[in-house]
């Protein structure tokens, strides 16, 4: 597999170190001049794959916040200015005529679908919308309060045992990508709305060829056997809009563990499993349904805004303020502010009054004049509006993380097809060790209490 034309040069031009940009690191006398790489948008990597070897030591960077991992040319975030671009294109751009399934062929593929090439890939959508029928009796071994997130994963882990024609990475022509990407697409809209039915005890609803991408999934979940649900416009296009904003976001948790699995070789569908047990996390993907517990907490306590951000600001008091902070925005995060932008909308389209979307401004308000969040750059990121709009579009509180990796699915193929397309090392960081230096095994009675 490999990129396409344009995104090749641009990654093999920004290999190439321009001689004014050297980084010299010296350790206990040894000095290495490391070569600088300068990004599209300037910023400024230091290549340091010769420190180890030329000085004995290595850096270390918990957390990883001061380190990159690989070049990318999927998507661009500026956490100083609020940025977002897919592709290069503000992600303010898609708002208007939100379409998930563009936004995933321009994130695989790497440029914006012609219409034929959308016809193609949606017709290869419908027709990858079922799972087999030997895949759906695994969702009866599970118990009925299953978190929906164990059953993704384990259900997009188990689509290598059917489809065993994608499992050799080195084996899959851009052709074949193209059908991969599109049942990975497909089916992890089909496997949340059977976790969804079958957590409710109802039947599964085959998906309808008839309907596209965010209609056949609020068809799979929402109707029922003799009666198809109805399925307004506007809400499809909010849902559109909704997992448009949550397609890509470089470097995250998720999406690094996606890149780590694949590195080692590992099958496209064993590398997103693995993203979805890292997108689970309450400081992650998970933070959307921990965001409307807080919410629920403040209501239900009688807390003011006030007296929720004293608690945040508590070392001492466990309470966290869901939905606030990121690694990278240090500004708004512009999901953030689309999302809060269309809450109106879609609470007004659903006819839904949700005292929590009062409570989240007032937090959000309070926060924004709170020195201590102003200190931290601390402001509203995806998670904080996302689970209000998920609530009123009917989405069950516990699939909300479930939309996550739905919404996520194609940045997760995309990163892994980057990475196996530029070939690179498997990911195997180093440590500093700072257990036990030699020690002699000890028999039972010499053991120390
Ligand atoms: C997502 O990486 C991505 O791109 C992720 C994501 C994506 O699209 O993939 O954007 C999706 O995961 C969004 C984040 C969702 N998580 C939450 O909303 C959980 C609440 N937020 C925090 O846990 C935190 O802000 C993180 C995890 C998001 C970021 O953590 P960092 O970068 O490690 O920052 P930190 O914990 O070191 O915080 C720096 C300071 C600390 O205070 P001091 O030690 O300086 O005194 O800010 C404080 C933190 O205590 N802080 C908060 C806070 N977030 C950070 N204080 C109160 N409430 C918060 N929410």
């Amino acid at each position: 597999m490999t990129q396409c034309p344009a995104v090749d040069e641009r990654l093999s031009a920004m290999s190439t170190p321009n001689a004014s940009q050297i980084a010299t690191i010296t350790v206990n006398g040894r000095s290495l001049n490391c070569p600088t790489i300068v990004g599209s948008e300037g910023e400024i990597g230091i290549d340091i794959s010769r420190l180890r070897a030329e000085t004995g030591a290595i850096t270390l960077d918990p957390g990883l916040g001061n380190t990159g991992s690989c070049e990318s040319a999927i998507t661009y975030i500026d956490g100083d200015q609020g940025i977002l671009r897919y592709r290069g294109i503000p992600i303010e751009e898609f708002q208007a005529h939100p379409n998930f399934v563009e936004v995933s062929w321009l994130l695989i593929f790497g440029r914006l679908p012609t219409p034929e090439k959308t016809d193609r890939f949606s017709a290869a959508l419908t027709r990858n919308a079922h799972l087999h029928e030997n895949m759906k009796h695994h969702f009866q071994g599970f118990p009925i309060d299953a978190p929906p997130m164990a059953v993704m994963s384990a259900m997009l882990n188990a689509l290598a045992c059917f489809h065993p024609q994608f499992l050799e990475p080195d084996d899959i022509s851009e052709d074949d990508f193209h059908e991969l990407a599109a049942r990975l697409i497909s089916k992890v809209r089909t496997i949340a709305a059977y976790a969804y039915r079958h957590s409710k005890g109802r039947p599964f609803l085959y998906p309808d060829p008839g309907l596209k991408y965010c209609a056949n999934f609020l068809h799979m979940l929402f109707s029922q056997p003799y009666q198809q649900y109805v399925i307004d416009p506007e809400i499809e296009a909010a849902l559109n809009l909704v997992l448009v904003l949550h397609a890509d976001h470089e470097q995250n948790c998720s999406t690094s563990t996606v890149r780590i699995v694949g590195s080692s070789k590992a099958n496209l569908f064993a590398s997103c499993a693995a993203g979805v047990s890292a997108l689970w996390g309450p400081l992650h993907g998970g933070a959307n349904v921990a965001v409307l517990d807080m919410l629920r907490a403040i209501h239900e306590g009688g807390m003011s805004a006030d007296q929720a951000i004293a608690k945040a600001k508590d070392k001492k008091d466990p309470f966290v303020l869901f939905g606030f902070g990121h690694r990278v925005y240090k500004n708004f995060d512009p999901r953030a502010l689309l999302l809060k932008k269309h809450c109106d909308r879609v609470l007004k389209l659903c006819k839904v009054k949700d005292p929590l979307l009062d409570i989240a401004r007032r937090l959000e308000q309070a926060a924004l004049e709170d020195p201590y969040f102003v200190e931290r750059k601390l402001f509203p990121n995806v998670d904080f509006y996302s689970g209000i709009i998920f609530r009123a579009l009917g989405i069950p509180e516990n699939m909300f993380t479930v939309m996550f990796a739905i919404g996520r699915m194609p940045g997760w193929i995309a990163h892994w097809k980057e990475q196996h397309a530029a070939q690179g090392r498997i990911c195997r960081p180093r440590q500093v060790y700072v257990g036990n230096q030699l020690s002699p095994y000890l028999s039972p009675d010499q053991r120390p209490g």
